[in-house]
């Protein structure tokens, strides 16, 4: 059977993608960010996946405001990105794992989640740019499968059901008859607001005690509510939730090999870690 051999978590921000352009890596604003992958890259080159699931969440390049679907997953046999209005040049297309996308999809089905299914689906910057910072030759070693949660408009879906998605995802790779090893990249968060009042609003406390409680306790997030959640992480910090599916992807027991967190990376909190689960 299939089997997930990890969990990487990590913010995206449009800015990250200008820097990896113009070779900005070394550069004193940037390096505290792009260093901390390097752990990230060398545990990747150990282990080898050969299929990323990729929990993210849209910001209107595939989906938006007048068709906006709670949960929604990738079925096509790839997957481009384009212009987002960032100024961002494009990346290669993505190999899709359709045989993946549709177990994932019956299995979930069958657990009573209601899943929009993408035939046809463009990839924003939440999900290129993580790829590109796990794997900067941008010479993909894996297929993909997308999976995105909405953030961008009310209502969301609440910290528990995210954690019950993970939970069920776990599962359904654990029940693909396949000897493939399986990675589950979340990206989003960690505390940030773009608009509004609060503009610029990051709280490092409310991050910190976030990613502390993934290891042993990742329900601890399910105590929120979605105000409750913006009101400690921003309205966008509300990405957090893709870090909490998946966790809840790889079961009950983790160890947590690497973490980084840095303040800030364009208006954003950004934090990085690396999961392996432990039976
Ligand atoms: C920024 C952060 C995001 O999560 C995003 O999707 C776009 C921009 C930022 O901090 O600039
Ligand atoms: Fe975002």
């Amino acid at each position: 059977m299939a089997r997930i051999i990890g969990g990487i978590t990590t913010s995206h921000v449009p800015s990250i993608g200008g820097a990896i352009a113009k070779g900005l890596q070394q550069d004193p604003y940037w390096q505290p960010f792009f260093d901390g992958f390097i752990p990230v890259r060398q545990w990747l080159a150990e282990t080898r996946p050969d299929t990323v699931v990729v929990v993210y969440n849209d910001h209107g390049l595939n989906f938006f405001l007048d068709k906006m679907p709670t949960f929604a997953i990738g079925a096509a046999p790839s997957y481009r990105n384009a212009d987002e209005g960032w100024g961002l040049p494009q990346l290669p297309a993505f190999a899709g794992h359709t045989e993946l996308s549709w177990h994932l999809i019956e299995q979930l089905a069958a657990e009573d989640f209601d899943l929009t299914t993408c035939q046809e689906m463009l990839v924003d910057h939440a999900f290129t740019l993580p790829m590109a910072l796990l794997w900067p030759d941008q010479r993909w070693p894996v297929k993909v499968v997308p999976v995105c949660i909405n953030t961008v408009q009310a209502p969301l879906p609440t910290a528990a059901r995210c954690l019950k998605l993970g939970q069920a995802i776990g599962r359904a790779v654990a029940s693909w008859a396949s000897d493939e090893k399986v990675l589950v990249l979340g990206t989003g968060g960690l505390s940030h607001q773009l608009d509004g009042e609060r503009a610029g609003f990051i709280n490092k406390a409310f991050d910190t005690e976030f990613m502390d409680s993934l290891a042993a306790n990742p329900a601890w997030a399910t105590q929120f509510d979605t105000h409750q959640l913006i009101e400690r992480a921003g309205t966008q910090g509300v990405e957090l939730l893709m870090w909490l599916t998946t966790r809840a992807a790889l079961g009950d027991k983790v160890a947590e090999l690497h973490r980084n967190y840095h303040i800030p990376i364009s208006n954003t909190a950004s934090g990085l870690m690396l999961f392996e689960p432990r039976p």
